[in-house]
């Protein structure tokens, strides 16, 4: 979602707002703009532009065309008013002495701008935002406080999630941040500061970064950064050194991000599973849950959003039978209002790559109100879901810029199979001789995975037949049908193809009537134990004249080509990791029919990703 980028130092500012602004694209947005402060004229200039960046870029000359050292840029995701010029931030106050950037929603935002429209302040935009900038510079204008208290102010004012960049024209050396349940980044540079949504925006200027607080307020300039808390006071928040690669969030000679990184996730594997995985043993170092906290377990809830929700799904077949604890999967959306029974013997088990899913996030503080330790996995180092984590299991997957998810996931899904094992080790719920077995294969993936992804002409073959379709139905049992779910979602995200995932069984009470000559059918038959009964189902479909792509292991690859009308094989595997292997398939099939059907890959229409509003 919307995306920060703010600048402060000696050299001109446009360029390098513009460049990181580039790096935020892949948040999602649909207009850009950014505000610059010139000392020489003690004045804002500001450009804003409707569309994708190079629309702003262009207007601007690369940059070229705006003088002055310090200022902020923004990519806008739409929340209140339509995409347009005038929505998009940065936004002024009514005398242009003010411009605000900003990430979140203000939520009492008409209460806010009835009160100042009574006071004569007329709105430009249908924007929330716009009433931090008339709020500011209401209180600054009053004369008696300075800027920093004007801003103050305002935020005791404002209700709901922000991330802020402000700009004043009488304080050209200075831009001031702001964050609430919003992510907001500080970066140190050599002789300039920065300001940034997510670090990928600063690899090229700084390593050294500082995630702020919720309440903090900080005051950037060329010589350094001034923080402050939620009262006001002096803080000092702790840098830490940042060392993802700088080529890591760039497309290295790929055409997309979405097919670097799931070229890239054997590697990713390496780095979550091999470190963790000592002679046969899981070594989950980062963890340190007690012997009697284990033992008065009751029950693991697992809680996310989109893919890493299906990583979940996946979770709970596999947690339940490592552990043979109940293990319940929510949509962290609806946990929040279901009113889940949590108490302190269960362990909520929060999945984010980005760690800053603001859902995810209410949910994870509900959780601990509740009483629950709270183990998360996340893929972004010190990001919220992290800091308010009892334990944080990190994938190290690198940076991921497409929107659609890939590497994060097979990380995670490793990750979560890593935890079972180590639970289970602890319980005592699995035999010794299946818990190696089972880490001897996950030591196996990389390689297993490599080889699929080898044999990726095949599914572009499969996608060239098949792009044209309106509907495809996803079906599967067991972690196959959890696997379903991230196929469909995979399809359906990038390349706008209406699809859906079914437990096969289910499909004969309703979704069977659909089915019709030519309606393709993916179907996963990867379990072993349950390939009969994918059989029968995919011979229901076929006789009421589906088309069915099949998903199978090797072993099983001629058996399923004499009734699928075409067959991906994966190398076999432990059963509870078929999904890591199966996945990739189904990502490249996605991929495929996507760059078939000419969609945009990376940005795909009105998604965001990393969803930072409720
Ligand atoms: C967005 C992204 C998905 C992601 C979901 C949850 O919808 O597009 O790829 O799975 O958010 O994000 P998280 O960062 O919490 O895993």
């Amino acid at each position: 979602m919307c995306g920060i980028i703010g600048y402060a130092g000696s050299e001109q500012a446009a360029p390098i707002l513009l460049e990181g602004l580039g790096k935020l694209e892949y948040r999602g947005y649909d207009s850009a703009g950014v505000a610059v402060c010139s000392r020489r004229e003690r004045r804002l200039r500001v450009h804003k532009a409707k569309g994708w960046l190079h629309v702003l870029s262009d207007m601007l000359d690369g940059g070229a065309a705006v003088e002055g050292c310090v200022g902020v840029g923004h990519t806008r995701w739409a929340t209140h008013g339509a995409p347009s010029d005038i929505n998009s931030h940065p936004h002024l106050s009514r005398s242009g002495k003010i411009a605000v950037v900003h990430n979140g929603i203000i939520e009492n935002y008409g209460e806010l701008k009835a009160f100042l429209t009574d006071r004569g302040v007329p709105f430009a935009s249908e924007t929330d935002t716009e009433v931090v900038a008339q709020l500011v510079e209401y209180f600054y204008e009053d004369g008696r406080v300075d800027l920093l208290e004007a801003v103050s102010r305002c935020l005791r004012r404002i209700e709901g999630a922000y991330a802020l960049g402000i700009l004043c024209a009488d304080r050209p050396e200075e831009l001031i941040a702001a964050r609430k349940d919003s992510p907001l980044i500080l970066g140190y540079g050599d002789g300039c500061s920065f300001l940034a949504s997510d670090v990928t925006a600063l690899l090229r200027h700084t390593r050294r970064v500082a995630y702020m607080d919720d309440g903090d307020v900080a005051v950037l300039t060329k010589e350094g950064i001034r923080c402050y808390d939620y009262l006001m006071q002096p803080v000092v928040r702790e840098t830490v050194y940042v060392d993802w690669a700088v080529d890591a969030a760039e497309k290295g000679g790929y055409e997309h991000f979405m097919f670097k990184e799931i070229m890239e996730q054997p590697e990713a594997l390496r780095r979550a599973v091999f470190p963790r995985l000592k002679d046969g043993r899981v070594r989950l170092e980062d963890l340190s849950l007690s012997g009697s906290y284990l033992r008065g377990l009751r029950k693991l809830y697992i809680v996310a959003c989109g893919s890493s929700y299906h990583v979940g799904m996946v979770g709970k077949y596999n947690l339940e039978r490592m552990l043979r604890l109940p293990v319940e999967v929510a949509l962290a959306s609806e946990f929040r209002y279901m009113d889940p029974i949590v108490d302190e013997n269960t362990l909520v088990v929060v999945i984010s790559q980005s760690g800053e899913t603001l859902d995810t996030m209410a949910a994870l503080r509900e959780a601990r109100r509740l009483g629950a330790k709270i183990l998360s996995i996340v893929n972004v180092m010190g990001s919220s879901i992290a800091r308010e984590s009892d334990q944080v299991l990190y994938t190290w997957a690198g940076p991921e810029i497409a929107v659609a998810t890939t590497k994060a996931y097979s990380t995670q899904l490793a990750v979560l199979d890593l935890l079972g094992l180590h639970l289970a080790e602890a319980l005592g719920t699995m035999e010794e001789a299946e818990r190696d077995a089972m880490a001897a294969e996950l030591l196996a993936l990389p390689e297993k995975l490599e080889r699929v992804l080898a044999e990726r002409d095949a599914i572009q073959y499969c996608a060239s037949e098949y792009f044209n379709r309106g509907s495809v139905f996803y079906i599967g049992r067991n972690v196959d049908y959890a696997l379903a779910l991230e196929g469909s979602l995979k399809l359906k995200e990038i390349s706008y193809i209406h699809s859906e995932a079914y437990a096969s069984g289910e499909l004969k009470h309703g979704a069977i009537s659909l089915i019709e000559e030519g309606s393709l059918v993916v179907a996963l038959a990867t379990c072993g134990r349950l390939f009969d009964k994918a059989m029968s189902n995919i011979a229901e479909v076929r006789s009421r004249g589906g088309r069915v792509l099949a998903l199978a292991t090797e072993d099983r690859r001629e058996e399923m080509a004499k009734t699928a009308d075409n067959v991906v094989a994966i190398p076999n595997t432990h059963p509870l990791l078929l999904p890591s292997l199966g996945v990739a398939p189904l990502q490249l099939f996605a991929y495929y029919v996507a760059l078939m059907r000419g969609c945009d890959i990376d940005k795909p229409r009105n998604l965001a990703k990393s969803v930072t509003v409720e």
